[in-house]
């Protein structure tokens, strides 16, 4: 098998998407699409896909090593996913997911995080949740060293617990103004393009009002310059339909089970393989086989 990309399945005239690039994208008001992706053969779906920006986000702790939460995932385990998604990614900008535990400790921990990243795992950028002093400081400290970040609020599944659970932020004045002011403090580190998850539309619509960087929005409604959803969500490659804002465009799940069953069938039944799955020898090679082996 070849994990070499088919040059044909690549649009050689797309040039790669960088972060000014994104920024011409909002100045120009085209939307920014983005999609999480684990692994080569997700990058290549979002590369032939035509998508802007890949985020090898920490739900990958869920999508693919079956975590129950973002939060046990490491970095060892994330640089991974990360480089089999380089392999198979040429034009998306690629950004990495920080998991919890590698850079709130202190700047030279987020710092030295993040350049892993981007030194092993060929990342053009870093993604960190939280806009709080902590994580603004984390991002301020990466951003200096030369790396773009990408900020998240709203939902930051990382501090989950913190938050009450998985459940929309900022619906009462208090938790909106938070949110603002997280956006607004990433914003002002130095974050070269902010997330919004599971916000109220009219909230993100506020804030993006007051917010000159590219906002991302995962159920942060149709205001937001673009727009993410996790790969395994919007594929169904999944068991159950997850949160409220996703939509999903296809079943892969229930193909890849009915493609797998149609498998097992034929081998029970003698149906697979069929000659044209096997190799022939010449018959005097087979005629001196035999004899050499008895
Ligand atoms: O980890 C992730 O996939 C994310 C996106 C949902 C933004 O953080």
């Amino acid at each position: 098998m070849s994990t070499r990309p088919d040059p044909s399945t690549t649009d050689a005239t797309r040039r790669p998407v960088s972060v000014t690039g994104v920024a011409r994208m909002k100045e120009r008001g085209e939307r920014i699409v983005m999609v999480t992706a684990y692994d080569f053969p997700s990058a290549r779906v979002a590369e032939r896909a035509g998508v802007d920006v890949v985020l090898v986000g920490d739900s990958g702790a869920m999508t693919v090593l079956g975590y129950d939460s973002t939060v046990p995932v490491t970095v060892d385990e994330m640089l991974v996913l990360v480089r089999a998604v380089r392999r198979g990614l040429q034009t998306p900008l690629l950004v990495g997911d920080l998991p919890f535990g590698s850079y709130e400790l202190s700047d030279e921990q987020a710092v030295a995080t993040a350049l892993r990243f981007v030194k092993e795992g060929g990342c053009e950028a870093v993604k960190l949740e939280g806009g709080g002093p902590t994580s603004a400081a984390r991002a301020r400290a990466i951003v200096a060293a030369g790396i773009p970040v990408m900020g998240h609020v709203g939902l930051t599944p990382q501090t989950a617990n913190a938050l009450g659970g998985y459940r929309a932020q900022g619906r009462t004045v208090d938790a909106a103004l938070r949110v603002a002011r997280e956006a607004a403090a990433l914003q002002e580190a130095g974050c070269f393009s902010l997330v919004f998850e599971a916000v109220p539309t009219a909230v993100a619509g506020e804030i993006m009002a007051r917010t000159t960087v590219p906002v991302i929005g995962i159920g942060a409604g149709e205001v937001t310059d673009g727009q993410v959803l996790v790969f395994h969500d919007l594929l169904g490659i999944r068991d159950g339909q997850g949160a409220r804002f996703v939509k999903r465009y296809a079943d892969l799940q229930d193909a890849m089970v009915a493609g797998v069953q149609a498998y097992a069938e034929d081998v029970r039944s003698g149906d697979y393989p069929q000659a044209e799955h096997s190799y022939a020898i010449d018959g005097q090679v087979l005629a001196e086989f035999r004899n050499a082996l008895s």
